[in-house]
């Protein structure tokens, strides 16, 4: 059993490290609800991108945080258009994007000493009337009008797909991968692909994923107490 934080981080990247992929993967230690001793334990042993779905959180964290600069914070919760000063501020990376105005507010309030904010445009893969995300038929358009944006950086796509009752998320994934390849097509450097959790990395893996979101696999269980 790996009982420490630390030790669930270098369990991690070692099986991540063990994983044939032809592509980098990024380990992103998703730390919603976690205080920010976790995330120095994290840190301690190696970990340095990190994810938070909550505005509170990331800011709180951020700025308790920011003596260790090498931090990347990555925001992947759902976005309402009054929290985006402090995402523009604080994050490095935005997985959710997933509606035109709040990427035209990020892009206006991204700090101009600042590089452009990195932003996915995230893809309800799975339909789900409760999930954020554009559907995959609008995807490329969300992407297109994100590219003209001056202080933002097209990187890629992501995805929460619904938990599938027999843990195979492998039409999600494919499909994910599919329009990825069409993104790439159009944006040669939109290559990140956001997918894949604590249950489901693997797979996720092997169906392209260049970034996965481990909460409960580096942290334990949430507290939702919190939420
Ligand atoms: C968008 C997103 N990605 C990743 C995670 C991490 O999930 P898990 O704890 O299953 O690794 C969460 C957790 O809530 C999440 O909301």
């Amino acid at each position: 059993m790996h009982n420490t934080i630390a030790e669930r981080v270098a369990s991690a990247q070692s099986a991540l490290g063990q994983f044939k992929t032809s592509q980098t993967v990024k380990l992103i230690a998703v730390s919603k609800t976690k205080p920010s001793s976790d995330i120095e334990q994290a840190y301690a042993a190696g970990q340095r991108h990190f994810g938070e779905n909550y505005v509170q959180e990331l800011v709180g964290k951020a700025q308790a945080l920011n003596h260790l600069t090498d931090i990347v914070w990555h925001f992947i919760g759902p976005i309402q258009s009054n929290k985006t000063r402090d995402i523009a501020r604080f994050a490095r990376v935005v997985h959710s994007v997933d509606r035109l105005k709040i990427a035209e507010r990020l892009s206006a309030q991204r700090p101009a000493d600042l590089p452009p904010l990195q932003v996915l445009v995230q893809v309800n893969i799975s339909d789900e009337d409760s999930k954020s995300g554009v559907p995959p038929s609008d995807a490329l358009a969300l992407a297109d009008a994100i590219a003209q944006l001056p202080n933002l950086q097209l990187v890629g796509l992501m995805a929460v797909p619904a938990p599938a009752i027999d843990g195979d998320n492998s039409h999600a994934f494919a499909q994910m991968q599919q329009l990825s390849t069409q993104l790439q097509q159009k944006y040669a450097n939109a290559q990140e692909l956001s997918m894949g959790m604590s249950d489901d990395w693997q797979q996720a893996v092997e169906f392209g994923a260049t970034m996965i979101r481990l909460g409960t696999a580096i942290f334990g269980a949430r507290n939702y107490a919190h939420e």
